[in-house]
């Protein structure tokens, strides 16, 4: 249950006792996202920062965000992963500005001050000043001024960052059954196929929101409910972590119709309607189960997919109240065989921006967000599957797991 604060401590009232209903200021007040930015995103939460394939070499660094915090991702000469805030701490200036590089030590670009790969501040130009002039104080100490520097866990290759001392070990943060999710997927070591990124005309909530509400695939995605990659009838179910934070949603075939090779046949439901290469819905069995699509959220900014033999994972960037930023990272495995990679490269057509079971969800957030400016304090309604936060075995015809987002949401944010 969260913790209702003092009136001054919180934007507004949350409007009910559960997380049905969800006013509509949530998605478009300022305030609101700037509280996100100090209580979720830098609160106990686990933010998905990228993958250790992406620097596999001592020194390699990545650059991305938390909430709004820029931030670098590192590799050690030693080989561990770092994450420091992105920010010089003379006068802020970022001291990566290309999204990637390799390097031996940081230094800032506007007056040279230099920090090594775990953030400790090493040289500041200028410190005894000119010809016995200028320079910093004697109460100047170096170590007063290092880099703020995030904890980091790294689980199957991917790599979490937390600004709050307070966040538990990654596998007690989502649980022990979705921690056994990320290991089904990821069965072996990963390699990087290519990146989409889009920009969506909305509030990283209504993406997030997105992911967790199985219930539309069916109906929003026309590809799906014509060619039948999901269908309401087909098996699966939705598993929710403890506190509702965290959620799986899979489908598998039943009865399984696999041909020798383990293909499931294409069908059409709309028989007017043909795919002319039916191997973009080619699906090899390689994970030792029948399941078709897996889509699990980690709480905030993390999707890990499996749809047929497409893997990738979606990291979600809020840029301002009413925009964000999804990077998709496509990946295989290192051992992939090129008849394999060739195969997951055209299974790949179905996700990202343009994809045709993904294209929707790019803009259905920018409907909710335009429509979500009049009356603040009007609500959505989430009904399905009732106004609990439980998990479902049979049916994904349920907003629990979106109810569970937002219990995350209020458990960070105090609301
Ligand atoms: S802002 Fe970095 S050295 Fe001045
Ligand atoms: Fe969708």
């Amino acid at each position: 249950m969260a913790t209702q604060l003092a009136a001054q401590d919180a934007p507004f009232t949350w409007p009910s006792q559960d997380t049905s209903r969800v006013p509509y200021r949530v998605y478009t007040d300022p305030e609101i996202y700037a509280l996100e930015q100090a209580r979720l995103f830098q609160g106990p939460t686990w933010n998905f920062l990228g993958l250790d394939v992406e620097i596999p070499e001592p020194g390699d660094y990545k650059t991305t965000f938390v909430g709004d915090a820029p931030i670098i991702m590192l590799r050690t000469m030693d080989g561990q992963i770092n994450a420091l805030m992105n920010r010089c701490q003379h006068k802020g200036s970022l001291l990566c500005y290309k999204p990637r590089g390799n390097v031996r030590e940081l230094t800032c670009v506007y007056h040279n001050w230099t920090y090594n790969l775990d953030g400790e501040l090493t040289g500041v130009a200028f410190r005894k000043g000119v010809g016995g002039k200028g320079g910093v104080g004697p109460e100047f100490e170096m170590h007063d001024h290092n880099l703020v520097r995030l904890r980091v866990d790294v689980y199957r290759g991917l790599i979490f960052g937390t600004f709050s001392e307070e966040t538990p070990p990654f596998t007690d943060y989502i649980g022990a059954e979705l921690t056994a999710s990320i290991d089904r997927v990821f069965i072996k070591p990963l390699k990087v196929l290519g990146y989409h990124s889009q920009m969506l005309p909305n509030n990283w909530k209504l993406y997030a929101e997105n992911n967790k509400d199985s219930y539309h695939a069916s109906l929003l995605h026309v590809f799906h409910n014509t060619f039948g990659v999901v269908r309401p009838n087909m098996g699966g179910g939705i598993k929710l972590s403890a506190n509702g934070w965290h959620h799986l949603s899979y489908t598998e075939r039943t009865p399984p119709n696999d041909d020798a090779t383990g293909t499931e046949k294409v069908r059409s439901l709309k028989e007017q309607y043909k795919l002319n290469d039916a191997s973009v819905m080619e699906h090899r069995l390689e994970l030792g189960d029948l399941v078709t699509n897996s889509i699990q959220t980690i709480f905030p900014n993390l999707v890990v997919q499996q749809i047929l033999n497409a893997l990738a994972v979606r990291q979600l960037i809020p840029r301002g109240v009413d925009r964000s930023e999804l990077i998709w990272t496509v990946l295989g495995f290192a051992d992939d065989t090129p008849d394999m990679l060739a195969l997951r490269l055209k299974a790949n057509n179905l996700v990202g921006p343009a994809g045709f079971i993904s294209m929707e969800d790019g803009c259905v957030g920018g409907f909710v967000q335009r429509a979500a400016k009049a009356n603040p304090d009007d609500q959505t309604v989430m009904p399905m599957g009732g106004s609990g936060i439980e998990p479902s075995a049979g049916s994904r015809v349920t907003e629990s797991a979106v109810r569970g987002f937002w219990k995350g949401w209020r458990d960070c944010m105090k609301i």
